[in-house]
């Protein structure tokens, strides 16, 4: 970074430069070049719409348009030396313009002001990443398919409190984290609808007295429409809060996800074998294959949360229009979409490679009488008992089960009737895992029958 005495771009109102620690807090250049290339494209329709409604002239509009490319290129090769007295990346990229084109890159700032300018970079920043969100999601639903598709008749407990429920199938567990990316999916999907209006135009708070053509710029930069009060223009960043709230709410998923992947792969549960590719070992412990990414997924949702509070004071109170606080921004939400990104990608190569155990998955699927719900609905469906008067029948067998260390289905009959007189041989018939789980065809339900119909129905959709 190069240093400059006075701001040149306001020079004529101030005696003095800034002082170094005014400086420091103020600038922005650190972090807002990630920005460059939205800036370089708002500025190249700012000032095609300048020459367009006769504000400019056609030459000096294409000498901007022409020299901001090949500032673009400087930035891109590296070679742009960034300065901390020019604060931002705005006034970085007109100042080096100024150098390239001479004069009239003195035209380009009309009928516009910073405010608007880096609402506008912003918005076209946030949406790239909106944009990559849903690429990751569509990319992570598919591998989750995949792994249903292979495993929609796999049988494997259900928990509820982390203790044995009921037998669901792998399929109808790897398809409950498809609805929940599908939500996110569509909250992407949603909130990116909604923020596709071009604050340009709206120059510092009020508008301007040149005669633009907001719709002309919206639409160069693939805006649907300008948006249509100034003052909420340069003052919004709705936008980035709810590409943060929607990131916070896939993190949870990613880290929920990600602590299934941590227990399953542990020697205990042996239900996945996570790949060497997104593996690590130990340095001390030879045997030791760590499931490192899923940890570190699991942790996530902390800084990306964190973005998403951070950025929620900065705009709490603020009163409108424009304020500096509001250049708090984008460290922020660069940090959460760089790691929202990276976790989905992570999440996805890990579901990709992983093996789910199929032998494991059955036989914890049996244990921890796992199908004593359906023997207490056997009793219903066969004895006519109340659903009440079932439930303590099968609690006793339960009791039996445990204290001869057996699980539901190796009780003899004799022990049974020793309970319940009239329960006969058909009962068995409801004791296995894989009866269990084909006879929850209530919509939704695990049987495989089922989860195969909602496999069917999200193909069609991604
Ligand atoms: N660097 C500033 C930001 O990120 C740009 C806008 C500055 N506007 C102003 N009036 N000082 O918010």
């Amino acid at each position: 970074m190069t240093d400059q005495s006075s701001n040149q771009m306001w020079g004529g109102r101030f005696a003095a430069g800034p002082d170094a620690i005014m400086e420091a807090i103020n600038a922005s250049i650190g972090f807002d070049q990630r920005m460059a290339a939205q800036d370089i494209a708002g500025s190249r329709a700012h000032a095609a719409m300048l020459a367009a409604t006769g504000v400019i002239s056609d030459s000096d509009a294409q000498a901007i348009r022409e020299g901001l490319l090949t500032v673009l290129s400087e930035i891109q090769s590296g070679s742009f030396q960034f300065s901390t007295a020019l604060e931002d990346i705005h006034m970085n990229v007109e100042a080096r313009l100024k150098e390239v084109i001479g004069e009239p890159a003195g035209r380009l700032h009309t009928g516009r002001s910073r405010n608007d300018q880096v609402a506008t970079d912003f918005k076209l920043w946030v949406r790239d990443q909106f944009d990559a969100a849903e690429t990751g999601l569509l990319a992570l639903i598919r591998a989750l398919l995949t792994q249903a598709e292979a495993g929609a008749d796999w049988v494997m407990p259900g928990f509820t409190h982390l203790q044995t429920a009921q037998p669901v199938t792998w399929g109808h567990h790897m398809m409950a984290y498809v609805e929940m990316f599908g939500r996110d999916l569509s909250r992407v999907r949603d909130a990116r609808a909604r923020m596709n209006e071009s604050p340009l135009g709206a120059a510092a708070l009020a508008g301007t007295s040149f005669p633009i053509d907001r719709d002309m710029t919206a639409q160069a930069l693939g805006f649907d429409r300008p948006a249509a009060n100034s003052l909420d223009a340069v003052s919004d960043r709705d936008f980035a809060l709810e590409f943060l709230s929607t990131a916070s709410i896939c993190a949870v998923h990613l880290s929920r996800f990600a602590e299934e992947l941590v227990i399953w792969s542990s020697a205990q549960f042996r239900f996945v074998t996570l790949s060497d590719r997104f593996s690590t070992g130990s340095s001390i412990m030879p045997q030791k294959k760590n499931p490192d990414a899923a940890e570190l997924i699991r942790a996530k949702v902390g800084r990306i949360y964190g973005a998403n509070t951070a950025l929620m004071m900065v705009m709490k109170g603020l009163p409108l229009a424009y304020s500096k606080d509001m250049q708090e921004d984008k460290e922020q939400v660069f940090d959460a979409a760089d790691n929202w990104m990276l976790a989905l990608a992570a999440m996805e190569g890990m579901v990709k490679d992983m093996t789910a155990n199929r032998d494991s998955l059955a036989a914890a699927a049996g244990s921890g009488f796992s199908t004593a719900t359906d023997l207490a609905d056997w009793l219903v469906r066969v004895l006519g008992l109340p659903f009440r008067d079932a439930h303590h029948v099968t609690g006793s067998l339960v009791a039996m089960a445990e204290a001869q260390g057996c699980d539901l289905p190796d009780l003899t009959l004799e022990d049974m009737q020793s309970v319940h007189a009239d329960i006969t041989d058909d009962v068995y018939s409801v004791l296995t895992v894989e009866n269990s789980v084909n006879s929850r065809q209530s919509f939704g339900g695990t049987a495989p029958d089922q989860v195969r119909a909602q496999i069917k129905r999200w193909k069609a959709l991604v």
